[in-house]
């Protein structure tokens, strides 16, 4: 297993050019299977959650092939619509191709995928939408089992508690596409991943109205044709470095971004303090200090997103101050906070907020990833500490980020992966 070496205190200085979105990348290849025509998803990143993904489609019988970072999907033929347990416990978001299996095939058997280090995440939204297209559901041995001679149209609520589910909202829409009539979801989620999705569908011959708003009406169609797309900029990935520049007290461009993806995030930037300087595709964060405390409230879209919460709760580790994060999509999203303290970080957590009092400086230590974004908040504290910092389980971070030390390394952080 991979570790992290990182000596802290070396402020990040210059340009870093940002990946396209995994949270949008891997819906993008399911929606492939709802055509017996190639797609084509260009410029997608090397990231573990993809291979899962790509090895996902090849279990069932999809044709992949991959050449530098344009990967070409046909899903013609004879396939098997089933999704094994072994590969969607590595990847929740195997459940994507649920829709487009049930769509297709009318038949098709999804393993539920368990627990997961941030807390509980049902799938009863999901399994809303397809019931209300008219599929049967049943549990069977961990697995769903779904099944419709014919998916119809209809009106449904998607909200549940916590809010909309960007998941169940793109899964609901892959599978309506080719139901018979009208669709209606409202409390859709509002993400920019489910406006991405929508438009490749679009391309693909899909008729969907309103994405990016709470109701997303689609017109089912008879088939779907094969499309090219690009994914959009990766918001979290870029969220990361504007917060590993402030930490670090350094002046990095992030180049190839959406800045208006991250409205809330660039918001609470600048209200503790933080230089930053949006154009159309890039953003200049720059740090001359400590930051300021702030109170940050996760939320859904155009809120500020929980995929940052442990990145910025690093960030305010440091700032002068108490600051409150509150949690409000996964609960118990707080391991970080505990693997931080053991940095010099002072971090109460009451129910579902994190009361951060602000410290002067961390120091390094032996810390562990307990989950995607909490070992980028890891990188970040080490980065920003005095000494140095060992962070183990990397392997949760290689899912979303990039190869993430090479893109810290040219901005002058001394960071070094070590294979043991
Ligand atoms: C996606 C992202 C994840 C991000 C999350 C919230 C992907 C691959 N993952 O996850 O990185 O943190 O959105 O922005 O895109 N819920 C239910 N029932 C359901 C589904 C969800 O109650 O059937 C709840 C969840 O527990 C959570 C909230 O709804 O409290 C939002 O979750 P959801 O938007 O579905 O997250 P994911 O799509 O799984």
């Amino acid at each position: 297993m991979d570790r992290f070496r990182i000596r802290g205190g070396k402020p990040l200085r210059g340009e870093v050019r940002v990946a396209r979105a995994k949270n949008a990348v891997l819906p993008l290849l399911a929606a492939a299977l709802l055509s017996e025509d190639t797609c084509v998803i260009e410029d997608v990143p090397f990231l573990d959650d993809v291979v899962t993904m790509l090895k996902l489609l090849e279990s069932i019988g999809v044709s992949v092939e991959m050449k530098g970072r344009t990967i070409k999907i046909s899903a013609a033929g004879r396939l098997n619509p089933e999704a094994p347990y072994d590969i969607v416990r590595k990847m929740r978001a195997s459940y994507y191709v649920l829709g487009p299996l049930l769509a297709r095939f009318g038949d098709c058997r999804v393993s539920l995928p368990g627990g997961c280090a941030i807390g509980p995440r049902p799938v009863d939204l999901h399994l809303k939408g397809i019931t209300a297209l008219g599929a049967r559901v049943k549990i069977e041995k961990g697995y769903i089992h779904a099944r419709a001679r014919s998916l119809r149209g209809n009106t449904m609520m998607l909200e549940g508690q916590k809010g909309p589910s960007v998941g169940a909202t793109i899964n609901t829409m892959m599978a309506a596409v080719l139901a018979r009539g009208e669709t209606v979801i409202e409390g859709a989620a509002c993400e920019p991943e489910v406006v991405d999705v929508a438009q490749f569908l679009s391309k693909m011959g899909a008729d969907i109205t309103g994405a990016g708003t709470p109701t997303i009406t689609i017109r089912g169609v008879k088939e779907l044709r094969g499309a090219r797309h690009k994914p959009i900029p990766d918001r979290i990935e870029a969220g990361t470095f504007a917060a590993a520049a402030a930490i670090t007290r350094g002046r990095v461009e992030i180049i190839g971004c959406e800045p208006r993806h991250l409205t809330a995030v660039i918001t609470k930037l600048q209200e503790s303090g933080v230089r930053v300087e949006a154009g159309v595709d890039r953003l200049l964060v720059e740090a001359r200090g400590r930051p300021q405390a702030v109170k940050i409230s996760t939320a859904p879209y155009p809120g500020f997103p929980t995929d940052l919460q442990a990145q910025f709760t690093a960030l305010l580790s440091i700032a002068q101050g108490t600051s409150t994060v509150t949690e409000n999509i996964f609960e118990s999203r707080f391991l970080h906070c505990l693997e931080l303290n053991r940095m010099g970080a002072l971090i109460d957590i009451t129910g579902n907020m994190a009361v951060i009092h602000g410290v002067e400086r961390l120091e390094g230590a032996q810390v562990m990833a307990s989950d995607l974004r909490a070992s980028a908040a890891l990188v970040l504290a080490g980065l920003a500490a005095r000494g140095q910092t060992e962070i183990l389980r990397i392997y949760h971070l290689d899912r979303g980020y990039e190869r993430l030390e090479n893109k810290l390394k040219p901005l002058g952080a001394d960071i070094r992966r070590v294979s043991s």
